[in-house]
């Protein structure tokens, strides 16, 4: 099958969070069963473009209504990534540093969703399926079905995946002329709650959508902010697969950005190693256990609990616990937990920012990772834990629910049951008993390390429902 991947976030060229992992490792592992995907992203200022070969493939003008731009779409020339991609570049909106978070984001991502549509539209050949992400790609599906321009893709499949439905894109009808045209009655597609709501759009106008966990798709019939009644009644439609993870880039034997590489046999001295490295660097104690939070420091994740949860475990723990956190986010949260540097020195640190070889190094260094998300789609950084033998301490929500068992119930997790203050404290606690009992926890990691959470699985379900 031909598959085209629409995504604005793609690893190695941008991530933000897991959609990048997601769309860099997807069409790899769909290659390797023998498909050919592409990835078509919007092109941003990054030093990807800078140092790598590009030819271009399509040098047109494109518009949002009466707003006319010059489009240029560049193909990567060595197919190093394990699949196609495509850039598309947009002078004056796709062209920023960051990926999101622009006041005209509604442009950016419909200028490349609609360029996108107009290569594709003039291709000889039509895809198999059109595979959309999340909700800056979200319109595609509408426009194919409905916009007579692209009429010749009205009968490619096209598949949703909700990354996340907490955010959708919405915005107001004053934008609506952005759109090709299309008969006006059909309106209603694009609508939810009195707004043009990319997410739901897609949600109506998808072949299948899918969530990236099966308890996500339970959770989103009562929590997807707004749209839990839409889902209900699209849920015919609707599958839920886990996410994989890319085995090759996550893989503690091979890791070049480790300190010492390990394997399940040298696991007890590897991550020994890397750890004692990580507590040189920040200042920690490598005889005490390494608790670790790495993400975006945002509601969803329960950051904002995460400087007083820190606050009362290193106060309680009296110096026999560390904690080290690698992320960025809400600014106040961010306060926080730099303030919490003075008081718990040599037991405690942050790093407040974006480092991905950090990331590498912390899940291969610590012992425990906190997950305590209020929401979880799916979740990446479990996956990754357990692979390079760090604990999960997970709460019990969509992908963590899928992928984490309790010690309690025969598992090699801690789970907790809310994103509180008190449980989340709680489950710190059982971690810190469990890694007194040091041949408990071998047998753990022993048994982490060798799970298979790899894409092979996932990569073929999606085949097998674009067929459907
Ligand atoms: P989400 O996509 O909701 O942020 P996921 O668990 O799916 O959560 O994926 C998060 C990804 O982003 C993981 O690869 C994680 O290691 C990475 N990540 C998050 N924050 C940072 C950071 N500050 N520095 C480096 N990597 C990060
Ligand atoms: C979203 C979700 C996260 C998921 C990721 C990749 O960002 O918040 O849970 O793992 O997408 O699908």
């Amino acid at each position: 099958m031909e598959i085209i991947h629409l995504s604005a976030e793609c690893y190695p060229i941008a991530k933000v969070g897991g959609l990048g992992d997601v769309v860099g490792a997807l069409p790899k592992y769909q290659r390797k069963l023998g498909h050919f995907s592409k990835v078509v992203m919007p092109a941003y200022n990054n030093s990807f473009m800078l140092q790598n070969e590009f030819e271009v493939v399509y040098d047109a003008w494109g518009n949002l209504g009466t707003r006319h731009f010059p489009v240029r779409i560049f193909r990567e020339k060595t197919n190093k990534l394990g699949f196609d991609l495509y850039l598309v570049y947009i002078a004056g909106l796709t062209d920023r540093d960051r990926v999101y978070g622009y006041e005209d984001d509604t442009e950016r991502f419909l200028a490349y969703q609609i360029a996108t549509l107009d290569w594709i539209s003039q291709w000889e050949h039509r895809p198999d399926v059109i595979h959309c992400h999340d909700h800056h790609t979200g319109l595609v599906p509408f426009m194919t079905g409905n916009c007579e321009k692209y009429k010749s893709l009205r009968n490619i499949p096209t598949v949703l995946t909700i990354h996340n439905a907490q955010y959708q894109g919405q915005f107001g009808w004053d934008k609506l002329h952005y759109l090709p045209a299309f008969d006006l009655w059909r309106s209603g597609l694009l609508e939810w709650k009195n707004d043009i709501n990319p997410l739901a759009s897609a949600i109506k106008c998808a072949w299948r959508v899918t969530t990236v966990s099966p308890s996500y798709l339970e959770e989103i019939s009562y929590n997807a902010n707004g749209l839990e009644s839409l889902l209900a009644s699209e849920r015919g439609k609707s599958a839920g697969i886990l996410n994989g993870i890319d085995n090759e880039v996550w893989d503690p034997q091979k890791d070049p950005m480790l300190e010492k590489t390990y394997s399940i046999r040298t696991v007890e001295n590897g991550k020994k190693a890397n750890k004692a490295a990580l507590c040189d660097v920040f200042n920690l104690d490598p005889a005490k256990p390494l608790f670790t939070f790495i993400g975006r420091l945002v509601g969803e994740k329960g950051a904002d609990l995460l400087p007083e949860i820190f606050h009362n475990s290193l106060a309680h723990s009296r110096g026999n616990i560390n904690i080290l956190v690698l992320g960025s986010g809400d600014p106040e949260v961010e306060g926080k937990l730099i303030e919490l540097k003075n008081w718990f020195s040599g037991n405690y640190n942050a790093y407040i920012g974006y480092n991905e070889k950090l990331s590498h190094q912390i899940y291969a260094g610590a012992d425990f990772l906190l997950m305590p998300s209020r929401v979880e789609p799916c979740g990446l950084n479990q996956m990754y834990a357990l692979r390079y033998g760090t604990i999960p301490v997970v709460r019990r929500i969509g992908g963590l629910k899928d992928t984490v068992v309790d010690i309690g119930d025969g598992g090699f997790g801690i789970c907790h049951d809310q994103t509180s203050v008190g449980d989340v404290g709680h489950a710190i606690g059982r971690a810190y008993d469990l890694y007194q009992n040091k041949k408990h926890v071998k047998e753990i990691l022993k048994y982490t390390m060798q799970l298979d959470h790899s894409w092979d699985k996932a990569a073929q379900q999606y085949i097998d429902l674009y067929q459907m």
